[in-house]
């Protein structure tokens, strides 16, 4: 049976350039990279700071990893930190930040992943009252996952940024799709990535990498970061083997190659936008299509329905689907897509 794996962009498999890198590898480009031996994460790394715009980076096993060294590099236990609602860290992570990293969480509604400054602002703790536990870092989304992959815009990230220092807060960018954001818009990604003190960003996800993620900022942060990957069990030795997947993936042709991505997300939104059902389409700004569904009826039995029929999609919540476009799929993937979604959503649908 044909099958269309629009869940996520981590189904991503590597490119042939990818493979060939990795063929291409022998002894004298790795090491012990807890060494800091390992010749090819050190170009990765070195490569991905100039990429992203910041001093120094790190690689690390996953996104989820990457945002908790984040998250304990710049705070201290007992900390209150501000996570969007539906942010990933706060959703869908384990609650790791207060499991390990000892911190309350504060969260924050927002349009889209945009909050309004002037909310926050209450939300911030007095320092002085020795009641309260100190509010130190604030952390956005972008793209935004769980609202359909929009963009947060460099203005915002700006504003964010200055709220933060009025208020000395660090502040966390988790770019895990960043790089979509940045194509979108057709601007650099150092645009986003300019006004934060860390970003995190995943190279498995769009970029199409097996596995890894890149956590960024100063110096500083990242010998901190460092540390913190290790004692969470991050230390790896020979990772050039990883990480020459990596190098490939930064390069800036397949970075624009999300592009393609967002035209068949275009094309798939567009597609099922035609049918006559109670449905909501939300317009998508990047990879993501989010569709909505305006009746109440049994999500998993539709998203179950389409498995069966080889369309793989997630539910989101109880009442959107999540289609994901990523390397792999392409404009007659989408076309073949739109017609099974429709037949599938007029059975539950239709009156
Ligand atoms: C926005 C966002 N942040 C972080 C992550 C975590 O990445 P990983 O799955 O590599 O841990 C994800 C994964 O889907 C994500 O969508």
């Amino acid at each position: 049976m044909r099958i269309v794996d629009l869940r996520s962009d981590t189904v991503t498999k590597p490119s042939p350039e990818m493979w060939d890198a990795i063929r291409s590898l022998d002894d004298s480009k790795i090491g012990d990279d807890v060494e800091g031996e390992d010749p090819t994460v050190n170009e990765l790394e070195e490569k991905a700071a100039r990429v992203i715009g910041k001093e120094a980076a790190l690689l690390v096993t996953s996104g989820t990893q990457g945002n908790l060294v984040s998250l304990l590099s710049q705070t201290t236990p007992g900390d209150e930190i501000l996570l969007e609602e539906l942010s990933h860290i706060f959703k869908n992570e384990v609650g790791s930040a207060a499991r390990i990293g000892g911190l309350m969480i504060r969260t924050y509604p927002s349009n889209k992943g945009v909050p309004s400054l002037d909310k926050l602002q209450k939300l911030i703790r007095d320092k002085d009252d020795i009641h309260e536990p100190p509010t130190t870092l604030f952390s956005g989304e972008n793209t935004h996952n769980y609202h359909g992959g929009v963009i947060i815009r460099p203005e915002i990230i700006k504003d964010m940024k200055e709220f933060s220092e009025q208020n000395d807060l660090k502040l966390h960018l988790d770019g895990a799709r960043i790089f979509n954001a940045a194509v979108s818009l057709k601007i650099p990604v150092t645009e986003f990535t300019k006004s934060v003190d860390s970003v995190m960003f995943c190279l498995s996800k769009g970029l199409s990498c097996p596995v890894g993620s890149i956590v960024a900022g100063s110096k500083e942060f990242i010998t901190s970061a460092r540390r913190y990957r290790k004692m969470l069990g991050g230390g790896m030795r020979q990772a050039g083997i990883i990480a020459s997947f990596g190098l490939i993936a930064l390069e800036q042709k397949w970075i624009n190659r999300l592009e393609e991505d967002h035209k068949n997300a275009k094309l798939l939104a567009e597609g099922i936008e035609t049918y006559d059902l109670p449905i909501k389409v939300h317009k998508p700004e990047t990879n993501i299509v989010i569709v909505e569904l305006n009746k109440k009826t049994h999500i998993f039995k539709i998203v179950n329905t389409l498995g069966k029929e080889g369309i793989l999609a997630f539910n989101i919540s109880k009442e959107k689907i999540r289609f994901v476009t990523h390397y792999g799929i392409d404009e007659d993937d989408i076309e073949y897509s739109i017609e099974k979604i429709s037949d599938v959503l007029s059975n539950f649908l239709s009156e």
